[in-house]
């Protein structure tokens, strides 16, 4: 993890927020290489979840909402986290996640003295409008998945959907944390992927299985994460959440042990029916060819954007030795990696950084390309394989004679010649690969 960290700071995937005021408890900025991969990621389950079916549209709803809502979803009352103080540093602990003795010492080597645990609610609580009174209290989305539910009828009518049919949306959601920490695996501001997949009661075992699989496949086969470092866990019953009637994880394997990467739960009638009974509006659905009424139950895999950019670079963090020196190289599937291609003249002459710069504007319509002319070559390949970049292309010698390329991969090492008209084709092969 130390490493990642490191990384991250040194070529700019993440900040420690408000650094310059000396950070701010677990909150984190993603600089010009995080946004990237940030965006890769969105842009990856947008088309595995959205554009690539034709029963699951899209949503963006506000992130303050109506706080009947939080009543209705059962969150003001029980979306809280045991806590407990210890009674000399004054720390607090979250009772469930309660670290070693050792790591707990009070100062002057004292034990810590430990509360009762007593419930503390997650969600962050605000005001709308000027005046700080009780009526005008809203609180922070603890999840997206709450904008869906309540968008229900709007977006069905809308678009003309009948059940099996979900609702996606991305977007960030905050959480009061506790005990956030290990990088950006727990913070209290954060992105999530969310779908609400609504079908017929009596088919959601089905459904519910078809999603858990199919997540599993996007991590493995979209994202290229190790299948080995993956695992499903499921819930048994007695710690299931009120409104599930069966939740998979999908966990990852951190450098702190197996972990939640996404959950898939099975979530029942619940969530309709209860901003039905609150909202006093009918949130069932009426199929007009088998003149039925029903509410649909929910599948629902969600997903943190920030977990699965910590895990796609854990997972593709290696090192190895190319010519006697010391490599560092982000494995990252191209499609994920923040940067495609790196462009670089052999020498800073005869013409070569003028034909690179030719060839980075020929390119940058189409990748996120990066030209280079500093330093020797190999250094340059090492730079862009610490950044996962996995194509670099060389203007040399031969270039100004027959407008030919090398073009090298990252993995393979394998360095190939190439017409400049044929590079595009061969590009977009090899990154949608
Ligand atoms: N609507 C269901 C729901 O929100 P969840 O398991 O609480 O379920 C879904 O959250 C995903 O959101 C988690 O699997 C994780 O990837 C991400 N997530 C949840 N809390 C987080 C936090 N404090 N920091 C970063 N990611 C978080």
């Amino acid at each position: 993890m130390d490493k990642i960290v490191n990384l991250c700071k040194r070529r700019g995937f993440v900040f420690p927020s408000s650094e310059i005021y000396g950070g701010f408890a677990s909150t984190w900025d993603y600089g010009p290489l995080g946004v990237e991969l940030k965006r890769n990621i969105r842009e990856a389950w947008w088309r595995f979840m959205v554009t690539s079916r034709e029963n699951v549209v899209g949503l963006d709803s506000a992130i303050l909402m109506h706080p009947r809502v939080w009543e209705a979803s059962g969150h003001i009352a029980g979306f809280s986290d045991p806590l407990v103080d210890c009674r000399n540093c004054k720390r607090r602990f979250r009772a469930d996640h309660i670290p070693e003795k050792a790591d707990r010492q009070c100062p002057k080597g004292m034990e810590c003295d430990l509360t009762e645990a007593r419930q503390f609610n997650l969600m962050f609580k605000t005001f709308v409008g000027p005046v700080e009174e009780d009526a005008a209290v809203a609180f922070l989305r603890p999840e997206t998945a709450q904008g869906i539910f309540v968008n229900f009828q709007n977006v069905q009518q809308a678009s003309r959907l009948k059940p099996p049919f979900g609702i996606a949306q991305i977007g960030k959601s905050f959480r009061n944390e506790i005990t956030p920490g290990n990088f950006i695996f727990r913070t209290r501001e954060f992105e999530q992927m969310e779908m609400e997949f609504f079908v017929k009661p009596g088919t959601e075992q089905e459904w519910f299985d078809y999603w858990r699989n199919a997540r599993m496949q996007w991590y493995t086969d979209w994202l290229g994460v190790k299948a080995a470092n993956l695992r499903f866990y499921d819930h048994p019953k007695e710690d299931l959440a009120h409104y599930s009637k069966g939740t998979t994880d999908i966990e990852y394997l951190y450098p702190f042990g197996w972990g939640e990467l996404e959950g898939v739960a099975s979530r029942t009638d619940f969530d309709l029916g209860q901003h039905t009974q609150y909202s006093g509006k009918d949130l069932s659905f009426f199929d007009d060819e088998t003149r039925e009424r029903y509410k649909p139950y929910v599948i629902e895999p969600a997903a943190g954007v920030d977990r699965i950019l910590l895990v796609t670079l854990l997972d593709a963090y290696d090192e190895d030795v190319q010519n006697d020196e010391p490599r560092v190289v982000l494995r990252l599937k191209p499609r994920l990696a923040p940067i495609k291609v790196g462009i670089f003249p052999l020498l800073r002459k005869d013409g070569q950084p003028e034909k690179a710069l030719e060839l980075r504007d020929l390119l940058k319509q189409r990748f996120a390309v990066f030209y280079d002319q500093a330093g020797a070559i190999g250094r340059r390949y090492r730079r862009q394989d610490e950044v996962g970049t996995p194509f670099c292309l060389t203007v040399d010698h031969q270039t100004m004679q027959d407008n030919t390329v090398t073009l090298r991969d990252r993995d393979t090492l394998e360095q190939i010649r190439l017409p400049i008209d044929r590079l595009i084709p061969e590009l977009v092969t090899r990154i949608e690969a």
